[in-house]
């Protein structure tokens, strides 16, 4: 079984055959898996992807620096492989522990009105770990590549869409004094496009086909949009957040949250990064939350029974789990308590482990369903109710996002950040960033904050006392000597 992009891709390769008939397929257009000779799609072979797209497992030694560094459990998508691939993660870890600059950036391509839960996996991520380092964020929403991608949509479509998607980003629960949302259609232009023309110049038409799949009969907006999505990767492209020198700008690296199929397009982009002396963005993976038919597939906004969407009432989703979630149970009851259910292609449990935050909890349903003791229609019970408390609490949330705090997300502004606060010396991130801000506002604007200098004394005076004693010590071992 092969995928069919090509990690090596950037180096002119000749143009793989894309999405050959069978093959386990992954990229930010098509996701499938390999259709076994009994014609049913597999699950996607994750294994496969991080060896062929070059990236790194996450592993129990990676977890536990985390841990060391930032003092936080593991979120339960990283402690359940859920969230299992990335690159240079390590490097930003370094960073956060001395104190230097970096950003997140995610994105979300506005196709329909409202996202479903898989959308949701990599943004609940992504504020765990705003939540974590205490980072700037940009959110970019390409209603551009939604346009170029589609036959049917209009501009109009999907520019009505960007405002209902941000609602739903925002109602996540990020927080708007770290957090910029900007649209492709209105954000385009100034330093923003001068990196998409520099990212743009170092990319043949060739390695665009090689990574993408693109054929003679491509549009070329669609060809030219990964230097879009690219160049959000670094901070030069938002003086309003970073300042106006591209000098010190160019060394600070995004970290990118996403599902794997975005993967691609930040391969050609850290490639292009060492190129030109940029950061090369750090990226960390998450899997697919499968379509309700079962793995192997994901959900699809554009297809309505593959997903339980964050708009769905609490009626739909127990229609569409009873109706639709793929079940590894067997036939009948008998032979169900007697063999016992299968949890590896269960939809109803692969959502559970997603959505049910008791590690506990989750085991003893495993245990129960694989020994036939829970039948699929009590598993899909605790799904439902799992789903519904999920899909209502972000619904109230989402319920008060009104139009006026959509703008203020998406307003040019400076943003106020801390980052680590138990780093020995906070790294100023640069001049300039404050253009047009308010005066006296507390980070973004290249010097340290109150809090910060507060926290660099605190450290000073932890230093000094270290040192007194170590000197202390060393009296007392020549004294004794
Ligand atoms: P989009 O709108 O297809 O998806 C938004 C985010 O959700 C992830 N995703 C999923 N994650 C888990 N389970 C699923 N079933 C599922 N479906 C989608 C995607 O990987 C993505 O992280 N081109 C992008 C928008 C974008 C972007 C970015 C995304 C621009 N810059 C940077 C991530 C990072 C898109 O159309 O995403």
């Amino acid at each position: 079984m092969a995928t069919n992009v090509n990690a090596e891709a950037l180096k002119e390769l000749p143009v793989p055959e894309h999405h050959a008939a069978g093959k386990q397929t992954v990229d930010p257009y098509n996701v499938s898996g390999e259709v076994g000779e009994d014609g049913v799609v597999k699950a996607i072979d994750y294994s496969k992807l991080v060896e062929e797209f070059g990236t790194k497992k996450i592993d129990q030694a990676l977890l536990e620096r985390f841990e060391c560094v930032t003092g936080k459990k593991p979120h339960r998508f990283l402690r359940r492989g859920i969230v299992f691939s990335h690159r240079d993660f390590e490097l930003i870890l370094d960073r956060y522990e001395r104190g230097e600059p970096f950003f997140l950036y995610t994105g979300r391509g506005p196709s329909s009105d409202s996202v479903h839960v898989g959308h949701t996996i990599p943004f609940e991520f992504t504020k765990w770990l705003q939540d974590t380092f205490d980072v700037p964020l940009v959110i970019m929403l390409t209603d551009d590549e939604k346009y170029l991608f589609s036959e049917k949509r209009t501009i109009e479509e999907v520019q009505g869409y960007c405002s209902s998607n941000a609602k739903d980003i925002i109602a996540i629960g990020f927080d708007p004094a770290k957090t910029f949302i900007f649209s492709d259609f209105e954000f385009v232009g100034g330093a923003f496009y001068r990196n998409i023309v520099r990212l743009s110049k170092h990319i043949t038409l060739n390695q665009a086909r090689a990574i993408f799949g693109f054929n003679d009969s491509t549009n070329i907006g669609r060809i030219h949009f990964g230097s879009i999505q690219g160049a959000t990767s670094w901070a030069s492209s938002f003086p309003h957040i970073f300042g106006t020198d591209e000098k010190k700008t160019a060394a600070i690296p995004a970290l990118i949250p996403c599902a794997i199929d975005q993967d691609p397009y930040f391969r050609m982009t850290r490639d292009v990064s060492a190129r030109i002396h940029y950061a090369k963005p750090s990226l960390i993976h998450a899997k697919f939350l499968d379509a309700l038919q079962g793995p192997g597939t994901k959900m699809s906004a554009s297809i309505d029974e593959s997903a339980i969407f964050m708009k769905d009432t609490p009626n739909q989703i127990k229609n569409k789990i009873n109706k639709y979630a793929f079940s590894g149970g067997k036939v009948s009851v008998e032979e169900h308590r007697e063999k016992g259910g299968d949890t590896s292609v269960d939809v109803s449990f692969q959502y559970l482990r997603f959505f049910l935050e008791d590690d506990d909890e989750l085991e003893r349903i495993r245990v129960a369903y694989e020994k036939g003791e829970l039948l699929t229609g009590e598993l899909k019970a605790i799904c439902i109710k799992e789903l519904q408390t999920y899909v209502a609490a972000f619904q109230e949330r989402r319920a008060k996002v009104e139009d006026k705090v959509v703008d203020l997300f998406m307003e040019r502004r400076p943003l106020q950040w801390v980052g680590n606060p138990n780093a020995a010396r906070v790294v100023p991130v640069v001049d300039g960033a404050a253009e047009g801000a308010a005066d006296g506002k507390e980070g973004g604007d290249g010097k340290l904050t109150k809090n910060q200098l507060k926290k660099l004394e605190k450290q000073k005076m932890i230093d000094a006392k270290k040192a007194q004693k170590a000197k202390e010590k060393e009296e007392q071992a020549t004294k004794a000597a």
